[in-house]
């Protein structure tokens, strides 16, 4: 087996709408995945074993909850015990908690924090060490246009994933000499559940806005994922790639 096929991915969120995708591409790439996500319910794994099937045993669930320090340190470990150590840490984990300010309570505000951007922060801390000590590493965390952009109705959400975006920054210097890269990815609008929930009309009139004409299908976030996590992509560290079918343009 040679070494990139044997490299582990850990995916966090990844039972979800982008998550699933990623980690098909991450395997039909000839890595071996761990998607870990909140423990699910049987008809949610059913649906995952279902859209991972033709994989087998390359991609594999994990409940792990991100916003648990422990938790994500606890599951690293074992990671490590078992199979030698996680190469590819990709944190897709995300959830939303939109309101306008003036109505956003603390909770919506907290919750969505410990997820978005504590999550990147436990994930990444527990998978450091091993990636330095091994000399490679790829961590690939997905942000948002939004993060760029700005939204009405998600201080919570942009601030958070721009904070994404500074702490791949941060981070890529402090180990851009280990052999770990740190990038970020910023889908747009995509074609999953998160999307779906955004009322209608709204939905519509940004799918207007998106000069591709479409929303993004996860699969098109999945290949710049797996292209960043590729074990020849050693030069690119510290990125932002936008995948928004040209709905923000920036240089
Ligand atoms: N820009 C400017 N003004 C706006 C506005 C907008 N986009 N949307 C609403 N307003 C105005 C309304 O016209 C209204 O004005 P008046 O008070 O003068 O009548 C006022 O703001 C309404 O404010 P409210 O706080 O009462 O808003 P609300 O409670 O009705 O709805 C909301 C707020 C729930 C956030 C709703 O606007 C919404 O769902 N927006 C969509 C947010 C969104 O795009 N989320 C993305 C989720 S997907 C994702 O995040 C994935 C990804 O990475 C891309």
């Amino acid at each position: 087996m040679d070494a990139a096929s044997s490299r582990l991915a850990l995916v966090t969120g990844g039972l979800g709408g982008l998550g699933i995708e990623i980690c098909r591409q991450l395997a039909q790439a000839g890595r071996r995945v761990v998607a870990a996500d909140l423990p699910a319910s049987e008809a949610r794994l059913a649906s995952f074993r279902e859209s991972t099937a033709e994989f087998g045993d390359r991609i594999v669930h994990e409940a792990m909850d991100v916003s648990d320090h422990d938790a994500c340190v606890n599951l690293v470990r074992r990671l490590e015990r078992e199979h030698g150590g996680v190469d590819i840490l990709v944190n897709a984990a995300g959830i939303t908690r939109d309101a306008s300010l003036r109505k956003m309570t603390p909770t919506q505000w907290h919750e969505l924090m410990r997820v978005n951007l504590d999550g990147v922060f436990n994930t990444s801390h527990a998978v450091l060490d091993g990636m330095t000590e091994r000399g490679f590493g790829r961590i690939v965390n997905i942000s948002s246009v939004n993060g760029q952009t700005g939204q009405f109705g998600q201080t919570n959400y942009s601030a958070a994933k721009a904070g994404v975006h500074g702490f791949s920054m941060a981070l890529a210097r402090e180990t851009a000499r280990k052999g770990v890269t740190v990038n970020t990815v910023s889908p747009g609008y995509c074609d999953t559940p998160m999307v779906a929930a955004v009322p209608a009309e709204i939905r519509a009139q940004i799918v207007a806005g998106i000069p591709v004409g479409r929303l993004g299908q996860p699969a098109d976030i999945a290949r710049a994922v797996a292209f960043l996590a590729a074990d020849d992509a050693g030069y690119l560290t510290g990125v932002n790639l936008p995948v928004n079918g040209g709905y923000f343009m920036s240089f």
